[in-house]
């Protein structure tokens, strides 16, 4: 469903009218494209050490970014695409000044859908001082992020270790993180092999994606085909057209799987044995809502979003991890949303299940961490425009749509862009984490 508002504010006289009565105005953001280079100009780096470390200086010129190392080179009314502050240095609260004096004229020069990106290192308990200004670095990100306009966004890697930093600059400078914004992720050891082939990352690796059929499981299959998978696009029976159509769109195979069936694990796994050399990625994307106020919720309302969103991926889960389908260095990520930390009224039954997959893939990831150093996260979707948000009243749908910082609804695409990226090689170093794709949605940011 078409975003009028935004059409209409990015038009010559809309923007006008827009910007004279102080209303928001959403700008058109800078996503994926196949022709297009990772970033679209410069990235400024900087580092609170003062010298910008050689190794992060190669990590995003291999990527293909032109590197700035200090903003006087710019020439005047030039802009930055990016700016990426090295702060894993910083000790006591003093260190912090450092963060504005870099990031003040970098966020000036900042392009359309400009990208900052701050490094740290996540607190340890060590020293209290140093501890407390590294946590200060999540209250800077997350404000700038609130500040920021034109689409651009702010994102905080804890750096816990590099295995996985080189991934995550490509994947957080590019259009594939349009939509994820004012977040912290932590990055962390792991085995995170560079793909042969940056542009197709997921080449040879063998994909199941559940509710695959429509909304954003239908775009995540796409993604993940892009990027190199093959593809099982699995869905209800009765989904039986619409999952046909997605499967030959994107070259990959169609698989009639109800997840809350009691016999969805074996079948799964026969159907891997029989038609596949094992599993390296598995989105668990099927969901339903039920939604009720608590005091009218009736049992089935209760069960059957339990079962479909949360039971359905333990179990399936469970089984996998004990046969031996699941390939060494798999990737599996669930989908949770924003409700699983916010709550949402109505959503009882749906934000249990939604907080449970948070916590289903924190207790997980030493498990698939010991079958073959796979990895196991989450992303939690903001307000993204489909079938299950079409359902809405208009009004609340348009007010919903404004309530993040980026100012307007994600798309599909961008909820598959960071499934595809959690599902790379190179994500490696991150697990038992979960990522908000939600422009920096307002509610329980
Ligand atoms: P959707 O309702 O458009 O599509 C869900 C798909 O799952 C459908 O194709 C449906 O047939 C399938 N499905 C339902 N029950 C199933 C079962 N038992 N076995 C196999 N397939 C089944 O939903 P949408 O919006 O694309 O959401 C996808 C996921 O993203 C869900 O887990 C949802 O909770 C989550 N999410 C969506 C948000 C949004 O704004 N649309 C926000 C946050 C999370």
């Amino acid at each position: 469903m078409s975003d009028r508002y935004l059409e209409l504010v990015n038009s010559s006289v809309g923007s006008a009218v827009a910007s004279r009565v102080g209303l928001p105005r959403p700008a058109k953001l800078r996503r994926f494209a196949d022709d297009a280079p990772i970033l679209p100009g410069p990235a400024l780096l900087g580092s609170t050490a003062g010298r910008v470390p050689a190794a992060l200086k190669k990590l995003v010129t291999s990527a293909g970014v032109e590197v700035l190392d200090s903003i006087d080179k710019l020439s005047t009314g030039e802009r930055v695409a990016a700016a990426v502050l090295d702060a894993r240095s910083i000790a006591t609260p003093g260190d912090l000044a450092a963060l504005r004096a870099f990031l003040a004229p970098a966020v000036k020069a900042l392009a359309p859908s400009g990208r900052v990106i701050v490094l740290g290192v996540p607190a340890d308990g060590a020293d209290v001082r140093v501890d407390a200004t590294r946590q200060a670095l999540d209250g800077i990100v997350r404000s700038l992020a609130k500040e920021l306009r034109a689409g651009a966004t702010a994102n905080l890697l804890w750096v816990a270790d590099d295995a996985s930093l080189g991934a995550a600059l490509r994947f957080f400078l590019s259009g594939r993180s349009a939509y994820v914004d004012g977040q912290p992720l932590l990055l962390g050891p792991g085995v995170a092999p560079a793909p042969k082939d940056w542009t197709r990352p997921l080449t040879g690796k063998t994909a199941l994606v559940t509710g695959a059929a429509r909304g954003i499981g239908a775009a995540i299959a796409g993604v993940l085909a892009r990027d190199g998978a093959n593809v099982i696009a699995a869905d209800l029976t009765q989904a039986g057209e619409a999952l046909a159509k997605v499967a030959n769109r994107i070259g990959g195979t169609a698989l009639h799987l109800d997840v809350a069936a009691a016999d969805a694990p074996q079948r799964l796994i026969d159907h891997l044995g029989a038609q596949t050399s094992g599993l390296d990625i598995l989105v668990h994307n099927a969901g339903i809502t039920r939604d009720k106020l608590m005091a009218n919720m009736k049992p089935e309302q209760w069960d059957s979003v339990i079962a479909v969103n949360l039971e359905s991926q333990l179990t399936i889960n469970a089984a996998l991890l004990a046969s031996d389908q699941l390939n060494d260095q798999s990737r599996t990520v669930s989908l949770s949303s924003t409700t699983g930390f916010s709550g949402n009224r109505g959503q009882t039954n749906y934000g249990a299940t939604k907080a449970g997959v948070i916590g289903l893939v924190r207790s997980s990831a030493a498990a698939f961490a010991a079958h073959g150093n796979g990895t196991i996260n989450a992303v939690a979707p903001g307000f993204i425009d489909t079938d299950m948000t079409a359902k809405m009243p208009l009004a609340t749908r348009e007010v919903a749509r404004r309530l993040s910082s980026l100012q307007q609804a994600g798309l599909p695409v961008d909820v598959a862009e960071a499934v595809s990226w959690l599902a790379s090689p190179g994500a490696g170093g991150v697990t038992g984490q979960v990522l908000r794709v939600c422009g920096q949605n307002l509610v329980g940011a």
